[in-house]
């Protein structure tokens, strides 16, 4: 049996242009989801999952029978988590050469399900991680990274970008732009809160409404570019460790993502909350649609703001993760 771990994360800027080729600059958090695989004597796949919100909810799936999950969760954050360990599971038994490897998971997470935080990432690549050591094969977080990202592109209908499972892989600040993707060395102190609505969004769905809107206007298309220009920006400002301006263009990323329809009212309101309470700056991050902002608060003025606006459901404070995938003692 092993157990792997792997962090979630918080886009600083360029979540949705990534998909398009434009920059985006990832960091993972101290949050992780834990995935513990045993190799069965049959072929199937035997799913147990707890805590796969911040509520505690339950799903259970196996791959032997037709039973559905009776839990209180979008039916497709169910289909696409199932599909997120089915693929994690094919993956290893490429890496191992073992087609007919069958696995028992068990996922714990303490990163909401689709709240922008990269749980599914940070789940597949766990997983990836433990499967493959359970066969017998070590990959390098890169190799995890790559493998994961083809299950996340297949889930997702062909439209993710790199961004979420190499992030969540290698660990720190990383840059994505297409295939390009890296460590950023020198990054300063981010003292990230986060606020969190308790809803998620449908990043699939969320992905093609931009994608849609980015065909249809040019000024939509041009929105999506400028996205671009904001990390690049951003890249100067995190090398300069200026964290007044990070704060800044994050305001503006937000302004930007507002306009290509991915946030909500309760996302906004915890922008708009953490921002009068004095933050550098603060942002939806992921997909959008629901779920999660970050906000850049060296106080813990934001945080108690955030407790008090109505919609928010929980806020915290998030460290830099700097490890990516390990193995869990
Ligand atoms: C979702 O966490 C981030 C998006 O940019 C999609 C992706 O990069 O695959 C919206």
């Amino acid at each position: 049996m092993v157990v792997s771990s792997a962090p979630g994360k918080v886009y600083l800027f360029g979540e949705h242009a990534v998909v398009y080729g434009e920059p985006a600059v990832p960091c993972a958090i101290e949050r992780r989801a834990t995935v513990e695989v045993e190799e069965r004597d049959d072929d199937a796949l035997r799913v147990h999952a707890a805590d796969l919100t911040l509520d505690g909810y339950t799903v259970e799936y196996d791959s032997n029978s037709d039973a559905h999950p009776d839990v209180d969760v979008a039916p497709s954050l169910i289909e696409a988590g199932v599909g997120y360990l089915n693929g994690a599971a094919e993956q290893a038994r490429d890496a191992a050469d073992r087609p007919n490897a069958g696995f028992e998971i068990t996922v714990e997470s303490s990163i909401p399900l689709g709240a922008g935080l990269g749980s599914s990432a940070a789940v597949v690549v766990a997983g990836i991680d433990a499967a493959t050591r359970e066969l017998g094969v070590d990959l390098t977080a890169r190799e995890v990274a790559q493998r994961a990202y083809e299950v996340e592109y297949e889930v997702q209908d062909g439209q993710a970008s790199r961004a979420d499972t190499f992030c969540s892989a290698v660990g720190g600040a990383v840059r994505v732009e297409g295939d390009d993707c890296r460590a950023i060395t020198e990054v300063p102190n981010l003292p990230f809160v986060i606020g969190y609505d308790g809803g998620e969004g449908d990043t699939g769905e969320l992905v093609a409404g931009v994608r849609s809107l980015r065909e249809e206007y040019e000024f939509a298309a041009t929105t999506v570019e400028t996205i671009g220009d904001i990390v690049r920006e951003g890249e100067q400002a995190i090398r300069e460790g200026d964290i007044e301006e990070l704060g800044r263009l994050m305001d503006f990323n937000h302004g930007l993502l507002e306009a290509l329809g991915v946030s909500s009212r309760s996302l906004d309101e915890m922008v708009w909350a953490a921002r009068e309470s004095n933050a550098y700056g603060a942002k939806l991050t992921g997909a959008g649609g629901g779920g999660c902002i970050v906000a850049l608060d060296d106080t813990e003025e934001a945080e108690t703001a955030l407790k008090y606006t109505p919609g928010c459901e929980q806020t915290f404070r998030a460290e830099l993760d700097t490890e990516g995938v390990r193995v869990e003692e």
